[in-house]
Order: C-alpha cells, then structure tokens, then sequence
C-alpha cells in the first residue's frame, strides 16, 4: 500500500493559495491528518503537526519540509489539556497566529459492545470527542480573527451504526456536533468550524484495522459508489478548499469525500441487476 499523503497529480489549486498561513494538525503524522498536512504545507502554509509518537512526529516534519515551509513538530495527547495548551501556545509563538487547525486524532478497534470495557468506550470518546474539544478550546486563545478556519475529520460512523463500532460512533456523532456547536458560536467572531467525513482512504491505519484482508478490502471497493477507496490527497484537497477564501461562507458544513458512499446506493441492487442482465430476464 502506499502511504496516504503520496499522489503526483499537479493540484487544481492557485499555487500559493495559503502563503503566509499557520497551519496546526493535531493528529497529523501519519495517514490522512498527515496527507492534510501535506496538502495544505505545498499550498505554502508554515505547519505544526502534533501527536504521541516523539519519532512519528520527527519524522513527520522532516517529511513536511520538503516543501520548504516553516514546519514545528510537538509531542502529546489530546487528552491531555495541558500538553495541547502547551504545544498550541509554541506553535503560535515560533508560527505566528493559528490561521487553520485540524482536529484528527482518533482510536479505532472493532470490538463489539458486549464486549468493550468501560475504559475502552472511554478511550476512544476520550481521544476523538474530547481531545477535539481541547484541541478547539486551547486553540481559541490563538486564532487569526477574523479569518480562521478550523476543520474536524470525522467519520461515516457518526451517522451509520457499525458492528463492533459503537464507541466509535458515540465519539464522532459526538465530533460533528461538536463542529456545528461551535460554527454556531464562534462565527461571529470570523472563525469558521467545518467538518471532513472521509469514506475508506487506501494505506491508512484506520483501513489496516477495519479491512484487514484483501478479500475485505475488495468487497469494500465494490460497495463504494466509485468502485474505489479514496486517497488522504483527495480528502486534503477538500480541506484545502474549506480553509481557503473560495469556502469564506461556509460555515457548521460537514462535507463527505468518500465517493457517495454514505448514500448505500452501490451496496443494494447491483449484484441482482447484474445476475439479471446475465441471465436475459428483466
Ligand atoms: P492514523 O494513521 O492512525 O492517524 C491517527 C493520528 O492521530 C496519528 O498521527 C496518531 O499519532 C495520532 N493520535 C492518535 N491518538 C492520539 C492522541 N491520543 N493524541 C494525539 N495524537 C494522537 O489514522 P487514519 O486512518 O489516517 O485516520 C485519521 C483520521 O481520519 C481519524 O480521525 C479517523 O477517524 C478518520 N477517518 C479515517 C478513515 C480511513 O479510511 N482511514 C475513514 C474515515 C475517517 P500517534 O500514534 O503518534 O499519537
Ligand atoms: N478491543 C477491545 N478493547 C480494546 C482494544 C481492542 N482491540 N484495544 C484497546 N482496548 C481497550 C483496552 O483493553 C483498555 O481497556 P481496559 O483498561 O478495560 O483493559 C482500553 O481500551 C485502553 O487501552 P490502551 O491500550 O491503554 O489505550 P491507549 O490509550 O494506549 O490507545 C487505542 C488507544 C486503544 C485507541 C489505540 O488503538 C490507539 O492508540 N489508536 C490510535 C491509532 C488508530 O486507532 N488509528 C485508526 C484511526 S481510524
């Protein structure tokens, strides 16, 4: 698999379109935070990326450099107020003020509910809902207003219940309400809060643990509406847009990038209709 963030298709972009931004990803050294990153890092924005993983996070900015953009990595868990606090504060002291955040940390394991503990329903509320309010909470001290653009990657799972998923979809129906709350309430101060729901995005960690196998994989495929997973460049693409003046209106919006697959449309009737065209009848 190759890694989220690769992809050599020139951008449909105004080359330049974030220069002199500050960008801030939590959750943004690896898979689809980390292609984000990436997108918006080409776009000529300084980035900050933040996670656990102290090698994952060198890593990550020696990557984001090549762009040849001011790039700052911090270590830490968003469910943790102080660390976040903490590494927003440096960033916007060594960055400039936060013109774009991202909130993407997220856990995931299928485990169904009969047999989750409490603390593993808490973990992942504790990561995705939490962590994205202390992301947003101590990133408000920070933020270029008017202007700023803050953007929640959530999940199909907010809306669709899932076996195995129900922590999952707690959490991130919990993240979309949050991002409406909050365009709700900090709009008049200039600063927009949208969503992303990715649908499967190939190489990524969250795929490895919900599709392990090809097998897997390949039924997922057939079940998309565009007979494909996506790319973690085509859901920066999206998050480029909204953080950019062509999105200046927009505002509480959750969008999709997953190929239309939270419409069902593809899993129903194709395989019935295929059969049925085989075999002559209508
Ligand atoms: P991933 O590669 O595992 O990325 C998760 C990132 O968050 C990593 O950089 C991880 O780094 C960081 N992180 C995890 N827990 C953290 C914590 N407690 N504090 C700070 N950072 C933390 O996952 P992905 O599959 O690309 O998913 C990224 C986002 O897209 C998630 O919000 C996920 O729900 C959403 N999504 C993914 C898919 C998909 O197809 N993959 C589909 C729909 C939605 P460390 O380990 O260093 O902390
Ligand atoms: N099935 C059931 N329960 C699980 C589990 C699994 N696969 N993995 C972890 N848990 C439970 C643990 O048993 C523990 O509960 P307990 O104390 O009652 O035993 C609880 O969850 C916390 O586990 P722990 O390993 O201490 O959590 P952590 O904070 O170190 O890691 C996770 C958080 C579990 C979400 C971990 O998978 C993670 O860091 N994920 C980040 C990457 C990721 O998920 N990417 C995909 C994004 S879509």
């Amino acid at each position: 698999m190759s890694p989220a963030h690769s992809g050599s298709e020139p951008t449909t972009f105004a080359s330049g379109l974030l220069a002199g931004k500050t960008a801030f990803v939590a959750g943004g050294t690896s898979g689809i935070n980390l292609a984000i990153a990436h997108v918006l890092a080409e776009a000529g924005a300084r980035v900050a990326v933040f996670s656990r993983n102290a090698e994952r996070v060198a890593q990550a900015a020696t990557a984001l450099r090549a762009h040849g953009r001011q790039v700052e990595g911090y270590v830490g868990d968003v469910r943790e107020y102080a660390a976040i606090e903490r590494a927003l504060a440096a960033a916007r002291a060594a960055l400039g003020t936060l013109d774009i955040v991202v909130s993407g940390a997220a856990g995931n394991f299928i485990c169904p509910a009969s047999q989750l503990s409490s603390n593993g329903f808490k973990a992942v509320m504790d990561i995705d809902l939490l962590g994205t309010f202390h992301v947003y909470r101590a990133a408000y001290e920070h933020l270029t207003r008017p202007g700023a653009s803050l953007i929640t990657i959530g999940a199909p799972q907010s809306t669709e219940a899932y076996f195995g998923q129900a922590h999952v979809s707690a959490a991130k129906a919990g993240v979309d309400m949050l991002t409406r709350s909050l365009a709700v309430e900090w709009g008049r101060e200039g600063i927009r809060v949208n969503g992303i729901v990715p649908g499967p995005i190939e190489g990524t960690e969250g795929v490895t643990r919900l599709a392990p196998t090809p097998e897997i994989r390949a039924t997922w495929e057939q079940a998309n509406p565009m007979g494909r997973m996506g790319t973690g460049r085509e859901v920066g693409n999206v998050a480029l847009f909204l953080c950019s003046p062509a999105a200046s209106y927009v505002n509480g919006t959750i969008v999709y990038c997953d190929g239309g697959q939270v419409l069902g449309g593809a899993r129903d009737y194709r395989a019935a209709w295929e059969a049925q065209q085989a075999a002559g009848s209508r």
